[in-house]
């Protein structure tokens, strides 16, 4: 085996890192290497420069929480977690595309009945979302369970507020009918976290640090590809330069504005409102 040397450094790092105990690892190592070492040899990185990417990813780390993953936001603005969700989710034409879940998903929200408010006590402009769950084959599906989370009108989600109760975040079931209503405040853009060192590399660029006025979703029912996605809002800012690449033309929805009357869960309402209607579709499990 040869000493090292800048013309046989790849070779030599990829032959070592065959001796791996798994195939998969091997493959995922080798192609690392190769592509790391040809980055640097394209962009002739500089040790300055080397010292600033060690030093931005130790800052990456401290800033990681249980409630703060800075390393998915750096996937999210760099394309990644999107081009590893489309990869994952080649789903069949016609079932509802899914996109990157965020960072703002929180667990074990609270069960709420068709029709309740989400958005109890918070001020913003009331909307409902409605519209039904079915498979591909346009049979309904009864009982589909849809996690529900959203920004505030002041684009803050509960973990940045550190709230004590569950805020804006509900799952909520289909009726035997497969249809599902829910009472919330319409979504408003609102910019990525830029506190910590994503911020700093978002701040070297003119780069839109916004994402567009969205509702985040995930839908599951027994025997189907569960499915997290988002409703974007029609005509909302920010639609054509998401700062983490996640509008697809199909989750584009309209809010539709309806004078004061009685709404799609039944209650009579004497200020305007909004309603949004969106199916989802799911596919068969292992249908992709
Ligand atoms: C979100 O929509 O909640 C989100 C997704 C990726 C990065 C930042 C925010
Ligand atoms: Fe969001």
């Amino acid at each position: 085996m040869p000493y090292a040397t800048e013309e046989n450094l790849t070779d030599l790092a990829v032959e070592r890192w065959g001796n791996t105990h798994t195939p998969r690892f091997r493959e995922l190592m080798q192609s690392l290497i190769k592509h790391l070492h040809a980055f640097i040899r394209e962009v002739e990185l500089t040790q300055e420069e080397y010292l600033q990417a060690v030093d931005w990813l130790a800052k990456a780390g401290q800033i990681c929480t249980g409630k703060r993953q800075e390393f998915i936001l750096a996937a999210d603005v760099l394309g990644v977690s999107m081009l590893v969700d489309a990869i994952n989710h080649r789903l069949p034409s016609g079932a509802t595309p899914s996109t990157v879940l965020g960072p703002f998903h929180i667990d074990d929200s609270p069960e709420m009945e068709i029709g309740a408010n989400m958005a109890e006590g918070i001020q913003g402009d009331t909307c409902y979302v409605t519209g039904t769950v079915s498979g591909l084959d346009g049979k309904t599906i009864a009982g589909a369970e849809l996690d529900v989370w959203q920004a505030d009108s002041d684009g803050l989600y509960e973990s940045q507020i550190g709230s004590e109760e569950p805020r804006l975040r509900a799952l909520f079931h289909s009726g035997a009918d497969g249809k599902y209503v829910i009472h919330t405040i319409a979504p408003s853009e609102y910019p990525i976290p830029m506190d910590g060192p994503v911020g700093d590399i978002m701040r070297k660029t003119d780069l839109n640090i916004y994402r567009p006025p969205h509702i985040h979703f995930h839908v599951s029912a027994p025997g189907y590809e569960p499915v997290v996605t988002h409703i974007f809002r029609k005509g909302g800012r920010f639609l054509d330069c998401d700062v983490v690449y996640a509008v697809k033309e199909s989750l584009i929805t309209d809010f539709k504005l309806m004078p004061p009357g009685k709404t799609p869960s039944g209650e009579m309402s004497s200020k305007p409102f909004c309603v949004v209607n969106y199916d989802f579709v799911l596919s068969k499990n292992g249908a992709h």
